[in-house]
């Protein structure tokens, strides 16, 4: 058997230095655990621009098509504010997601006992926090045509379109049950049933999908109010499943709740490859953080915790991944804390490399 293929894609901001830290990780787990990955490394949004004036090259696309999952940092950047739309840094990480068809994105927010004090809400509201949101990820609104800036009569008029097919709701709606089971069968979902018909239909299907799950709670709630359900008692919640716009906004609500944005994972996946395996992009929920790259400022838990969950759900390593998970609960129980991380409380500032260095010091005191 070859050993399993990683395509690493870091990107701009501070995709590279989130990034560093990962592949020392991975390096451990080949070392240490015989988890040997073969990885490839490429450019993808302002970077993949400045080499070749494409935000994501072909033969990037294609090697993300055939690896066993791929890992990306962040994209964009002030510097590429200007350029046109088409070739924006963000169309990079739109195309793997619409090309590789990843219909489904899990974004957990969970909250570290260690850092519940850093949240903006009371600790008791977020303390011992485990939610997975269930966000569309290749259809709705960022996808639907028509869409364009057109002119109508002596104005001009911007359009999205809000789209989305029985069996593009369906099968998200599957993966949301699916994950439910393996939970605490909660699975509430969001739409917007009372103002748009996309809405009406996403609660049909979606109470069509849930007779093949009679253990599983189904709710629904329109998404205004779960946002304010999400902020006034998040743990009501176990699975929430939305579409694409309001998954996007949703999962940033979800992650100020845990205290961070750095420390929120994604996984992105589609159907079953030949293997076996879903087709999988792993990237940490926060951006590139242009303000702060360079400076080993960053936050690389998001993107550790990124690949702990590509142990999990691309290779059937969910000990592995749980191994690593407490290795950065550890870390945070001790008090190491990356800028983002430093609160009124306190606690030993490190870098970047600093966090790594941690991570992996707690991985070895784990064997
Ligand atoms: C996210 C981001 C992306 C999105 C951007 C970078 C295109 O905000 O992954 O949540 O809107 O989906
Ligand atoms: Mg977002």
């Amino acid at each position: 058997m070859p050993n399993p293929s990683l395509l690493i894609l870091p990107g701009d901001g501070i995709g590279p230095e989130v990034m560093a830290e990962v592949r020392r990780i991975i390096d451990w787990f080949g070392g240490k655990r015989g988890l040997v990955f073969d990885v490839s490394e490429d450019l993808v949004g302002g970077c993949a621009y400045d080499a070749h004036g494409t935000p994501l090259h072909d033969d990037t696309m294609a090697r993300a098509q055939e690896v066993d999952a791929v890992l990306l940092g962040a994209v964009g950047g002030p510097k590429y504010d200007d350029l046109d739309f088409s070739v924006k840094p963000e169309r990079g990480l739109l195309r793997l997601r619409k090309e590789m068809d990843l219909f489904s994105n899990l974004r957990p927010a969970q909250c570290f006992d260690a850092l519940a004090d850093f949240s903006s809400l009371k600790r008791d509201v977020v303390a011992g926090l485990d939610i997975m949101i269930v966000r569309e990820l290749t259809s709705g609104v960022y996808f639907g045509e028509p869409r364009g800036i057109f002119k109508e009569g002596n104005e001009r008029v911007g359009i999205n379109t809000q789209r989305y097919t029985e069996s593009e709701i369906a099968r998200v709606a599957r993966s949301a049950f699916e994950l439910a089971m393996k939970r605490d069968r909660k699975l509430c979902s969001m739409e917007k049933a009372n103002v748009m018909e996309s809405g009406i239909l996403w609660r049909d299907v979606v109470t069509e999908v849930s007779r093949d799950y009679p253990e599983v709670e189904l709710s629904h709630m329109y998404a205004d109010a779960g946002a304010m359900q999400l902020t006034r008692w998040p743990k009501q919640f176990d699975v929430i499943v939305t579409d694409n716009l309001f998954g996007d906004l949703l999962s940033d609500l979800a992650a100020m709740l845990t205290g961070s944005l750095g420390m929120l994972p994604s996984a992105s996946l589609g159907a079953p490859m030949a293997n076996g395996r879903p087709k999988a992009l792993y990237e940490p929920v926060h951006g590139s953080a242009p303000d702060i790259a360079g400076q080993g400022k960053a936050n690389p838990i998001a993107c550790i915790l990124s690949f702990a969950m590509a142990l999990r759900y691309s290779f059937d390593q969910g000990a592995e991944a749980a191994r690593l998970e407490a290795a950065v609960e550890r870390v945070l129980a001790d008090g190491l804390r990356t800028a983002d991380l430093m609160g009124p409380e306190g606690g030993t500032p490190v870098s970047t490399s600093g966090m790594g260095d941690a991570i992996l010091g707690a991985l070895d005191a784990s064997l």
